[in-house]
C-alpha cells in the first residue's frame, strides 16, 4: 500500500471518529509490527486445507471480548493464528492461557517476533495443521477467523466436541466472518447465542448446551 493510501485511510478513520482503530494502527506502524496480509502462494500452503493470512486483532475484536467478561479461569486457542494479531488482542485480557495453532512456520516466526517487540511473553504457539491439534481439554474459548475450508473446520469442531465429551465444561466459540456456520452447529452441542456486527464485519458467538 502506498503512503498516499495510508494517509487517506488514516484521515478517513479520523473523519469517522474511529479513534481506537487509528491509535491501534499507529502503534502497529511505529513498532514495525508485521500484520500484513500474506497469500497462500507466498507461503506454499495447500489451497484445499488453507485460507490466506489476514489479521483480525484490534478494536473490533476488543469490543467482542469486553462483552464476554473474560476471567482468569478462561483459556483460549486461536486456530490458524498467523502472525498473532488476534493473540495480541487476547493478551490484554486476563486469560490464564493463550495459544495459537498455525500451519505455516514462517508465520509463526513472524508472530514470535511481533510478541517480542510488544514485550508479550505469555503466548504459546504450535506449528501444526489445526485438525491435528487435539490437546484441547484445557481451553474453554475457541477462536476462528476464516482460517480454512469447510472440511478442516468440521474436523476441528469434531475435535472440540470430543474434548467436551471427555472433559465436560462450558465452552464458547468466537467465529469472525462465520462462513461455515453449519460446520459449527451440525452434530454439535453448540448453538449461536450472540452476534456482533460492525459495518460488514460479523462475529458469531456460540455456547454449548451443558445440561
Ligand atoms: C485469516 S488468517 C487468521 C489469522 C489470525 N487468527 C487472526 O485472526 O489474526 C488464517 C490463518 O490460518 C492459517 N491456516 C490456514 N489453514 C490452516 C490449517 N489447516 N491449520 C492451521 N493453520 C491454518 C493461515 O496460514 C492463516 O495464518
Amino acid at each position: 500500500m502506498s503512503l498516499a493510501t495510508d494517509i487517506i485511510n488514516a484521515l478517513s478513520l479520523l473523519f469517522h471518529g474511529e479513534w481506537h482503530e487509528f491509535i491501534f494502527r499507529l502503534r502497529v506502524h511505529t513498532l514495525n509490527i508485521d500484520l500484513k496480509n500474506t497469500y497462500l502462494d507466498e507461503l506454499n500452503l495447500p489451497e484445499e486445507r488453507c485460507h490466506y493470512y489476514a489479521n483480525s486483532g484490534g478494536p473490533h475484536l476488543d469490543k467482542v471480548l469486553r462483552d464476554l467478561k473474560i476471567n482468569p479461569l478462561d483459556a483460549i486457542v486461536d486456530f490458524g493464528s498467523g502472525k498473532g494479531g488476534a493473540l495480541i488482542t487476547f493478551s490484554r485480557y486476563p486469560f490464564s492461557k493463550i495459544s495459537g495453532v498455525e500451519l505455516s512456520p514462517e508465520l509463526v516466526a513472524i508472530a514470535e517476533e511481533n510478541f517480542k517487540k510488544l514485550n508479550i511473553g505469555t503466548i504459546t504457539m504450535t506449528i501444526s495443521d489445526a485438525a491435528d491439534f487435539t490437546n484441547l481439554d484445557e481451553y474453554n474459548y475457541f477462536y476462528f477467523f476464516s482460517p480454512f475450508p469447510a472440511a478442516v473446520m468440521s474436523a476441528v469442531i469434531r475435535n472440540v466436541c470430543s474434548s467436551l465429551t471427555n472433559s465436560p465444561r462450558k465452552a464458547t466459540i468466537i467465529y469472525f466472518n462465520p462462513e461455515y456456520h453449519d460446520a459449527v452447529v451440525t452434530d454439535s452441542p453448540f448453538v449461536k447465542t450472540n452476534e456482533f456486527n460492525h459495518h460488514e464485519l460479523r462475529y458469531y458467538i456460540y455456547s454449548n448446551r451443558t445440561s
